[in-house]
């Protein structure tokens, strides 16, 4: 690892907290920030019983710049990974505003607070909706960004366009935007995963939740998309491997401008055959049922991840039955996530 001193805005999240895991594990210091909206101070403890060391932890929003500019002053950050913002699609359509403000003020604020104390090197959350509906599959990073069907999505290629500029107007900055497929799975250890609060949007931790009691029965919404089975295939990725991924850009970001990189397996798997391969691990049974399909699903998309493990040496390399292994090891032990 190139870069000593890492903060990490949304360590406390899903991703960000395996994310600082690997980091400790390989010897940067980590500095988490992260306002709880979508987490729970209990993984900070879990990071610790992990790794043996606890990240600093700055409770606090990207969107507040006095914070930002408080905690730059007081540790000496070599970069930043931006995990923090608000993911749910179907809830921004709803509060489109909250989105924009979180997701794409939010990062326009810590890009400013990052320039004031000097800090230009930033790996950012993107993710493959920016391809858009029309893109066809497997999704290449030379495809143009496409027509993106939310807010959600929206924000993101927003964010993408304000960090390439960014990069354009000073070759200071070196920008990494990975552009994630499906993130599953859990650390190996089950002391940290997935806790969404309420009801899960994604398909893994609603199998789990079912799994373990929490819920009755999975709703598979379609089963007449043109797919061997006719339910959505996705490119699901070990949360771990995912975490690997920013490791990797991070060392790798010394050249100045903005790199794009897809983060997935390059294949892509449907949501029957993830309840099977989820029953046959576990050997625990998960009802379901079909429900119409859900407005703005596209049928399939996987990833080519063949540029980053050219550039970067990164590829996702643990496989579909050990992320249920892991998802139901940290479900089962953790019916309620951090609130038990
Ligand atoms: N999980 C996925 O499937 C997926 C796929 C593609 C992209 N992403 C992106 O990756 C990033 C991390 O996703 P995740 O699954 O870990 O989500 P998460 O909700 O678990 O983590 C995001 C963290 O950011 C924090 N946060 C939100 N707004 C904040 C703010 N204004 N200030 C400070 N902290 C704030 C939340 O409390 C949360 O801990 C997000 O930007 C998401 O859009 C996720």
């Amino acid at each position: 690892m190139s870069k000593n001193t890492v903060l990490i805005t949304g360590g406390a999240g899903y991703i960000g907290s395996h994310t600082a895991v690997q980091l400790i594990t390989q010897g940067s210091k980590v500095i988490v920030l992260d306002n709880l909206c979508n987490s729970n101070a209990e993984v900070l403890n879990r990071i610790h019983s992990i790794t043996g060391i606890r990240p600093e932890f700055v409770k606090g929003d990207i969107l507040d710049r006095g914070c930002l500019d408080k905690m730059f002053a007081k540790y000496s950050i070599d970069s930043v990974i931006h995990f923090a913002g608000l993911k749910a699609v179907g809830e921004s359509t709803q509060i489109p505003l909250a989105y924009y403000q979180n997701n794409v003020t939010g990062t326009l604020v810590l890009c400013e607070a990052m320039a004031a104390a000097g800090v230009k090197t930033l790996v950012f959350s993107s993710s493959a909706t920016v391809y858009g509906e029309d893109a066809p599959v497997p999704y290449i990073e030379t495809m143009p960004r496409g027509k993106t069907s939310n807010p959600y999505g929206t924000s993101k290629a927003m964010v993408e366009q304000l960090l390439t500029d960014l990069c354009k107007s000073d070759p200071e900055w070196s920008v990494a935007l990975l552009r994630y497929f499906n993130p599953i799975g859990a650390h190996p250890s089950g002391l940290i995963g997935e806790d969404p609060k309420g009801i899960p949007n994604n398909l893994m931790p609603f199998i789990s939740q079912v799994a373990v009691g929490k819920r009755k029965e999975l709703s598979i919404f379609g089963n007449d998309y043109p797919t061997d089975d006719g339910t959505c295939e996705r490119d699901y990725l070990h949360v771990m491997d995912l975490a690997d991924g920013h490791l990797a850009a991070l060392g790798c970001l010394s050249d100045g401008g903005v790199h794009i990189y897809n983060l997935g397996t390059g294949s892509g798997t449907s949501v029957l055959e993830m309840v099977n391969s989820f029953q046959d691990v576990t050997g625990v049974e998960v009802p379901y049922s079909f429900a119409p399909r859900r407005e703005g699903d596209l049928p399939a998309f996987w990833a080519d991840a063949s540029k980053a493990e050219k550039e970067l040496g990164w590829k996702a390399s643990r496989t579909l039955d050990e992320m249920m292994a892991d998802t139901w090891n940290w479900q089962s032990k953790n019916p309620n996530g951090y609130d038990d």
